[in-house]
């Protein structure tokens, strides 16, 4: 059952057959990009290319460095469908919004999700420009995109013993070092911002367990799990989270480490495309 707000609105499956009827069948990988990705695209041979606004239902991204696009595209020998840009929780839009994208690849097909996204370090041995591939997560959220009715044809409870497929994260940890990226590995945790942390509470995620702090992905890994896909997810430490460095945190900081860093990740995307596809 529906509530009536799902029930009104243009919901994923009308997104999807929407996209169905102008792309034919769905490549079976999709990518997420996230703040500091979007340079995978010119390894990219984009064949068509829809704006998040002309496709119906679909939340628009507002934030600056996430664009709002969907691509279809052939990454190296791989089709790939790519979201570029996403929308936050911390822009307003409900967990339910906030993963209708996801929803839409898996109306449309999709059996594997590879989320990316910017992250602080929380871990001490992690390097502004790292990258970490994600084993498991931590909701700090506040909320989580399975609350209300249990979508059509799902399951009320679902389990994420383990969230992150093996496999593919092995890949793409792989991917990143024949990128030539420091790689590592570790827990995600996802507060719904927008402000950045405090030190405080960044000692009590360490304590807690988590190595990387976000604002994002954890509720689009939740829906893709419900849907049955695959999920790899990969952070770019683009900041230490705060009080683990000198002076204050800011989006330029997280901007620019990104930027710094998007060749080599837009090349691990491409390996690891190339790669997974391969077997
Ligand atoms: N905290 C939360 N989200 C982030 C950070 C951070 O330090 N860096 C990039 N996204």
């Amino acid at each position: 059952m529906q509530t009536p707000e799902k029930a009104s609105a243009p919901g994923p499956e009308l997104a999807a057959a929407h996209l169905r009827e102008r792309i034919g069948p769905a490549p079976s990988l999709a990518l997420v990009l996230g703040s500091g990705f979007a340079p995978v695209l010119s390894h990219a041979r984009i064949q068509q290319r829809f704006d998040y606004s002309e496709i119906p239902g679909f939340p628009v991204a507002t934030i600056t460095g996430h664009a709002g696009q969907l691509l279809v595209a052939q990454l190296g020998s791989r089709p790939v469908l790519i979201l570029s840009g996403r929308v936050h929780y911390y822009e307003g839009h409900s967990l339910d919004r906030v993963t209708f994208a996801v929803r839409t690849l898996a109306a449309l097909g999709v059996r594997q999700l590879v989320l990316t996204n910017a992250a602080g370090g929380i871990c001490p041995e992690f390097a502004k420009g790292d990258f970490m591939v994600l084993t498991d997560h931590i909701n700090f959220m506040g909320a989580n995109p399975l609350r209300g009715p249990v979508w059509p044809g799902r399951e009320r409870f679902i389990d994420l013993t383990q969230a992150y497929d093996l496999e593919m994260s092995e890949r793409l940890f792989q991917s990143g070092e024949k990128a030539g990226l420091k790689m590592r590995r570790g827990v995600y945790l996802a507060v719904s911002g927008p402000s950045y942390e405090t030190p405080a509470e960044i000692r009590a995620f360490a304590r807690l367990g988590a190595a990387a702090v976000g604002m994002s992905t954890v509720p689009e890994t939740i829906a893709a799990r419900d849907c049955g896909l695959k999920v790899a997810a990969v952070s770019c430490i683009t900041n230490l989270a705060a009080g683990r460095s000198e002076g204050p945190l800011s989006h330029q900081e997280v901007m620019d480490t990104a930027d710094l860093t998007g060749r080599l990740a837009g090349k691990m995307l491409l390996y690891f495309a190339e790669a997974y596809g391969s077997e």
